[in-house]
């Protein structure tokens, strides 16, 4: 990258004038005026030359000595000294021809060819969605399951060996309760031929713990089927398996309708039942290198609270204690993550990244357990990445006003899809595609921690930052190629053929950044980068085209170079939206 070599040039002026080890940041200035690239060097370092000392006279010494190496750099155009000391690049047209004629030419997935290279022999497990059995899919996951999708995406774009997990809820001490319920209350017949199969059994989960207040026996009972359970008795592990498949089958049309898969455990993802073997393995691993004799070392210890559970304490409380087994000797939530990592660190040879995407609420319950890891030896600090997301707030007052009551998944998904038909009822068959990719965008397009606001008009609007605006921006551009006949024109190689116009060069420096934005995108594992940058390109390109001609522009130098341009927009917008999980009608 041109970036690169600036970056090289400059250190290595630096180093001459005496500056150890410069370190240099270059950002692309906020004002495209002055120029594509801008670093503050002179700014950061003026003060440590005290022959010097004024961070413009540096920049000017700086400039003056880069000048005779840019003939080898033919990609700056221009340089440029701005305000206090700021050296600002602009990049020749040349060079924008040369990238975007490229980015015309080539497949999308060709754009990050040098990139995947470097990255073929990383590994990252990114675990989303993670529902529960017997429980409803919230609205929590599914935002983990858009994002986490994103994200798997972002590295797999990248290059990166991509293992998509899905730690569902499917065991622990609730299973037992529900089984004692089904029992009692319920009828299994019913409940089979029921339409919302997974509802019948909450609302059977919950029945128990209003029993449980007036006879808390059934606490006893409950607790006695887990422990049936546990030890493979065959009735409890038939009823336990029913729920899984009631569950599972519902999960999987959610994840049909979102277009989703996994790739782990057969496409299932390893869930909690999994690691019900594996756990006395980790506990174990707790048990001898967490001895309390070596907590000073360590930082923490694993010992038996006052009421008989065992749990880790850290030193001086800097987290709160972590409990990994009940008083009853039950596991819990937490023992089944360890023996998770634990059979991950050994599954995947140690893998580069392991991304759990849950909410923020389960922020300190993560940290606890990243830090017991480290301890442990297992994974190194940054290796384990905690993606939250906010909370759903509802403007409508229909869902807002449901106190208490779950919203389930499956009633968004058909109010989404009757908004979307009712946008174009005469195209039923892109519902789905715009439905889908409108609830995607309006999660995508704003940080993950954030809270975002639900709101329909705002969701489905063609006008602003929405997942239709950006689909029909795509759809609009494809339809202008389709007319321009796409063998008809070649790209300019005509000397004049490359003078952008000002909405030309605006599209194409854009256009130009795609590559870098997945990068930051995946690097902080933030799908919103690449959500503003595609509404950004959508925008710049409308501006082109409600500004220009494209099919009948004044000449064929013109008509050339915007198709040209409005061909690579095409390819990053469609597979910019992939990325997103989103995709592209072929109409609107
Ligand atoms: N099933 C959990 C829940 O619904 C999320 C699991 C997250 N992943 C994990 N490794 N703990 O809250």
């Amino acid at each position: 990258m041109v970036v690169d070599l600036l970056n090289k040039q400059i250190t290595l002026i630096l180093k001459e004038l005496g500056i150890a080890n410069p370190q240099l940041n270059f950002e692309h200035p906020a004002d495209e005026n002055h120029g594509d690239w801008s670093t503050n060097a002179a700014l950061q370092y003026a003060k440590q030359l005290p022959d010097i000392n004024n961070p413009r006279k540096l920049a000017e010494i700086i400039v003056e000595k880069l000048k005779p190496l840019l003939k080898d750099i033919p990609e700056i155009w221009q340089v440029s000294i701005a305000g206090p000391g700021f050296i600002n690049f602009s990049l020749a047209r040349e060079y924008f021809r040369t990238e975007i004629v490229k980015m015309s030419e080539k497949a999308p997935q060709e754009y990050f060819a040098k990139k995947a290279k470097e990255n073929k022999n990383r590994k990252v497990i990114v675990e989303y969605s993670s529902p529960n059995i017997a429980k409803p899919f919230t609205i929590g996951h599914l935002r983990s399951t858009i994002i986490g999708d994103a994200v798997a995406n972002l590295y797999e774009a990248l290059g990166w060996q991509v293992y998509r997990d899905n730690h569902l809820g499917d065991w622990g001490t609730q299973f037992g309760k529900l089984i004692y319920a089904i029992k009692t209350w319920g009828n299994q017949e019913d409940i089979d031929k029921s339409k919302q199969p997974i509802k019948e059994l909450v609302t059977l989960y919950v029945k128990f713990h209003e029993e449980a207040e007036k006879n808390p026996n059934i606490e006893d009972d409950g607790r006695a089927w887990f422990k049936k359970l546990e030890e493979g008795d065959d009735e409890a592990h038939q009823l336990w398996q029913w729920c899984i498949d009631l569950s599972w089958k519902e999960f999987q049309s959610i994840y049909g309708e979102l277009g989703i898969s996994f790739t782990e455990n057969n496409g299932r993802g390893f869930g909690e039942s999994y690691f019900e073997d594996k756990m006395s393995e980790a506990v174990d691993l707790l048990e001898t290198k967490l001895a309390p004799e070596k907590a000073v070392e360590n930082g923490a210890h694993y010992a038996e609270g006052e009421d008989g559970a065992k749990l880790i304490f850290f030193n001086n409380e800097e987290l709160p204690p972590l409990m990994v087994m009940k008083k009853d000797g039950a596991t819990l939530y937490a023992t089944r993550d360890f023996a998770t990592d634990y059979f991950r660190l050994k599954k995947y040879d140690n893998p580069d990244l392991i991304v759990n995407e849950v909410g923020a609420e389960q922020s300190l319950y993560f940290q606890q357990l990243y830090k017991v890891e480290e301890i442990l030896g297992w994974y190194k600090p940054g290796q384990r990445v905690h993606v939250k997301h906010g909370l759903y707030r509802f403007k409508d007052k229909k869902m807002s006003t449901r106190k208490g009551n779950v919203i389930w998944l499956a009633d968004v998904i058909s109010e989404a899809k009757e908004r979307a038909e009712a946008l174009s009822p005469d195209k039923k068959h892109i519902t789905q595609t715009i439905a889908i990719g409108a609830l995607k965008w309006n999660d995508l397009r704003s940080e993950t921690n954030r809270d975002i606001v639900f709101d329909w008009d705002e969701l489905l609007s063609m006008k602003g930052n929405s997942g239709p605006y950006v689909q029909y921006a795509t759809v609009r551009a494809k339809s202008i190629l389709r007319k321009a006949a796409l063998e008809e024109f070649s790209p300019g190689y005509g000397d004049d053929a490359w003078k952008m116009n000002t909405e030309e060069l605006n599209l194409a420096r854009h256009l130009d950044r795609f590559v870098e934005t997945v990068q930051l995108a995946a690097s902080e594992f933030a799908p919103h980068h690449l959500a503003s940058y595609l509404f950004e390109l959508a925008q710049r390109f409308n501006v082109l085209y409600n500004t220009h001609k494209i099919v009948t522009a004044e000449n064929s130098d013109a008509r050339e170079r915007r198709c040209v341009l409005t061909q690579a927009t095409v390819k990053t917008l469609e597979y910019g939206l992939s990325l997103l999980g989103i995709q592209t009608p072929e109409e609107m």
